[in-house]
């Protein structure tokens, strides 16, 4: 990355983040969701946030689409948009973690490097999440009609169709989307929260 920033010192917080913790009952971190379009990322990233609320936990979800209109509005598909879009969310997620919260995030994120400089952002709070779902069933499913439209030439760079996914070589966690339904996928992905976040 070009780093243009100079002259800058960092300052330290008044309040420290296990205080934060303790206060929340949890500690904080970033789920990284990543796979396919279609995959679940979205309809399983909502689904743990309602129930995490419900259960008190600070939880906000970071969605593809919703930053795609705002903090990443500037930029496209082509690789080296992509990976400027995951290294700010990945900057984002890991204010989000700071400030105590479990940041679910919803990216395709298709690259590995892009998902490397993600973690690096996330200091050891960083969990990446694999949804397990070949093209097949995400083409079936088509939720956004957005393999109809890629097949259709529509849309350059569409991941799976005209653009790459390398798959995580060594993911916290795998929830095989096809195999299971969005209950069972939710059941799976509460433990391990409940697990790992649990002071
Ligand atoms: N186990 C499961 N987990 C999640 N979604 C599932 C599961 N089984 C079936 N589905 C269905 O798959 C679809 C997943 O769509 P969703 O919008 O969540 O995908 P996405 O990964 O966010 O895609 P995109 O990258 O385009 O935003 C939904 O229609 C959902 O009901
Ligand atoms: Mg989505």
């Amino acid at each position: 990355m070009n780093v243009k920033s100079t002259h800058i010192t960092t300052v330290e917080h008044a309040v420290p983040v296990e205080e934060r913790w303790r206060k929340n009952g949890h500690r904080g971190g970033v789920l990284w969701f990543t796979g396919l379009s279609g995959a679940g990322k979205t309809t399983l990233a909502f689904g743990l946030e309602r129930r995490l609320f419900g259960k008190s936990y600070q939880v906000y979800v970071l969605d593809g689409d919703n930053v795609r209109h705002g903090l990443s509005s500037d930029l496209g598909f082509a690789p080296e948009d992509r990976a400027e879009n995951i290294r700010r969310i990945g900057e984002v997620a890991a204010l989000f973690a700071d400030a105590g919260f479990i940041v679910l995030t919803a990216f395709i994120s298709p690259y590995r490097q892009d998902r490397a400089v993600a973690r690096r952002a996330g200091r050891g709070r960083f969990h990446e999440v694999f949804l397990r779902a070949d093209l097949e069933t995400c083409e079936r499913r088509d939720p956004k009609g957005l393999y109809k439209k890629a097949r259709a030439g529509l849309i350059p760079d569409f991941t799976g169709v005209s653009a790459p996914y390398e798959p995580p070589e060594d993911p916290e966690l795998v929830v095989d989307t096809v195999a299971l339904t969005v209950r069972e996928s939710l059941d799976v992905l509460e433990e391990y929260v409940e697990r790992v976040f649990t002071l």
